[in-house]
């Protein structure tokens, strides 16, 4: 497990929209828009599942997921990859629902998405594009 740096947590704490990107077993990619994306500690992204068709079913056959962090004001652009558990019940499970539910109460709130961090590249472009970070 790899732990994210105070550059990346400050440019993560900025991004209010995250592109992620899972993929089927036979490798047709699929990237959606995911607001709920939560750094739940310095190697742990909580992602919420309330309209995922495709992704969800991506992450039942192939538990890998990319996320890029990028925006206006993050100062520089991540891209982290990193291996999920779909978790539907238990103490995990019951907490994303009332964090999502205290933020907007209607939503289904259907799957925890648990990312453990495996790997950080930089991603913004000119030196050092594309290189792994840890
Ligand atoms: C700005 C924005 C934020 C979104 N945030 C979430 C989210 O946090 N969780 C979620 O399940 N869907 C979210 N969605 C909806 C999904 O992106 C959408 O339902 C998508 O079609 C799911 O695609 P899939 O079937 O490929 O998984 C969001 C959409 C937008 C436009």
């Amino acid at each position: 497990m790899v732990k994210l740096t105070e550059e990346i947590k400050n440019a993560f704490s900025k991004v209010k929209t995250f592109p992620v990107a899972t993929a089927s077993r036979d490798g047709i990619p699929n990237v959606v828009p995911m607001g709920f994306c939560r750094l739940m500690d310095d190697e742990t992204i909580w992602i919420a599942d309330n309209f995922m068709l495709k992704s969800l079913a991506n992450l039942k056959e192939n538990p890998h997921v990319a996320i890029y962090v990028w925006g206006p004001d993050t100062g520089g652009c991540f891209q982290i990859k990193g291996k999920v558990d779909i978790i539907d019940s238990g103490e995990k499970f019951e907490k994303m629902k009332s964090i999502v539910h205290a933020a907007k109460p209607g939503l289904p709130a259907k799957t925890l998405i648990e990312v453990k961090i495996s790997e950080v590249f930089q991603c913004s472009p000119g030196q050092g594009a594309g290189n792994k970070l840890f």
